[in-house]
């Protein structure tokens, strides 16, 4: 594998079959309004942003990469992923609580060795891109460090990234956790230097609410009420024994959700993992608030924590992104976690569709972040993160799309068989930032 580090041509025309999204698919719809297919198209990409699309091809002041035949998608927004935690991934045998404490606490002590700090963001965000993810909302470590490491990491590589030290000041081993005091100054210090340089954001990170003190959790309040371009990023009712915990830590809040609203952590930039084990009323809130759920169905599975139920949410009016939450999720692959989620939706009668999890990873995503100007599609002006794939490899996959009759159904079945290895070329605003060895 290797990860180009080729100069950005200024005119940049890629062909292929283009798909993405205009706005959000209705839920259920096969034949949706919503869906930009344009096969056989060049995509024109000027100074690291898309120009427009077109059939025909552009002339030579255009440098051009055909890839005639292959799917051309935005690059996947990956809204709940944990750094440090691929080296736990697929660790047996545990839920939630005890996951934690058996496997990803000692696995992120680790991280606050800065050359561990180090190698950690830059593997990691490389294994991002060679699994066609161009953009990703990001939990560190509690060590500052952690969170450097994986600002200038992103940096380096171009990457949008919204990411914060992790606040944790109780229920954690020695080695993980901060103070009210210290955390804040990291914070002030880290928002200073990072935040809205190059494609960086930061996010307020609650861990969630067991290991966060009710002081910690007004500091972190604090901070968000100060600036409302800050994100935020948590944890919220993933698993039953979690959710009986925090009931116990916080006897005066209605509902785990209450942690965190009645601190002011709900906002139109908070991403709030899971949300398996939410009620009626904590659905009303988050509608209100604007903040968004990041549904993780792989990790959802392994876990044992719960089938979260996208139509409800629908019905209540929040927004729901795609997620893989490694390592609590299994894979990067953000097909194999939409095949996931299918899984999950159907197990409860509901079916999801092709359009629903692809829009969940890109458009919808990006449009959830507010970033839609910048991320998730196609449009006129957005940056030019853009994945090549192929559409089957193997002979299964191939005899598949070779006999799929109308779009939703070949997509579906990528969407269903396809993962990084099927990855061709990935495009970080305009540049070539990571091409497998496979003889292409
Ligand atoms: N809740 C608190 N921390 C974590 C974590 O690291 N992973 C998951 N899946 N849930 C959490
Ligand atoms: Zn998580």
């Amino acid at each position: 594998m290797t990860a180009s580090t080729s100069s950005l041509p200024c005119r940049l025309a890629l062909k292929g079959d283009l798909l993405d999204f205009t706005a959000s698919p209705a839920w259920g719809a096969i034949d949706s309004p919503a869906v930009r297919f344009q096969p056989g198209h060049w995509l024109l990409i000027e100074a690291g942003r898309i120009a427009g699309s077109q059939l025909e091809a552009p002339d030579e002041t255009w440098e051009r990469h055909d890839h005639s035949g292959r799917l051309i998608l935005p690059g996947f927004i990956d809204t709940h992923v944990h750094c440090p935690q691929l080296d736990v991934i697929g660790s047996y045998g545990a839920e939630l609580l005890d996951w934690l404490n058996r496997y990803t606490f000692p696995a992120e002590i680790r991280y606050s060795d800065p050359a561990v700090a180090k190698f950690g963001a830059e593997r990691f965000l490389d294994a991002l891109l060679a699994h066609g993810t161009t953009a990703a909302v990001v939990f560190p470590t509690v060590h500052k460090v952690s969170a450097e490491a994986l600002f200038e990491a992103a940096a380096v590589r171009g990457m949008r990234l919204v990411t914060g030290k992790v606040l944790m000041d109780r229920h954690a081993p020695d080695g993980l956790r901060d103070d009210v005091e210290q955390a804040e100054r990291d914070c002030i210090d880290l928002i200073a230097r990072f935040h809205g340089r190059d494609r960086l954001a930061y996010a307020v990170t609650v861990r969630f609410a067991p290991t966060s003190t009710p002081a910690q959790l007004a500091m972190a309040g604090a901070l968000c009420r100060a600036d409302a371009s800050l994100f935020m990023q948590t944890h919220v009712a993933e698993n039953r024994a979690e959710v009986a915990w925090v009931a116990e830590l916080f006897p005066t809040a209605r509902s785990y959700l209450d942690v965190y609203a009645r601190e002011g952590l709900l906002h139109p930039r908070a991403v709030l993992a899971h949300g398996i084990w939410l009620d009626d009323e904590d659905k009303r809130v988050l509608a209100a608030s604007g903040a968004q759920v990041a549904f993780c169905p792989s990790s959802n599975l392994f876990l044992g924590s719960g089938l979260f139920d996208w139509p409800a949410a629908q019905r209540a009016g929040f927004q729901v992104s795609a997620a893989s939450d490694v390592g609590g999720g299994t894979s990067l692959s953000m097909q194999r976690n939409l095949l996931d989620g299918y899984k999950v939706q159907a197990m409860a009668g509901h079916r999801m569709t092709a359009w629903a999890g692809l829009h969940a990873a890109t458009r919808g995503a990006a449009e959830a972040l507010g970033l839609a100007h910048e991320i998730g599609s196609f449009d006129v002006g957005t940056l030019a993160d853009v994945c090549v794939w192929d559409w089957a490899s193997g002979p299964v996959a191939q005899a598949r799309q070779q006999v799929a009759r109308e779009l939703h159904e070949k997509v579906f079945a990528w969407m269903t068989l396809s993962d990084e290895r099927d990855l061709v070329s990935c495009y970080v605003g305009g540049k070539v930032r990571f091409q497998p060895d496979k003889g292409h």
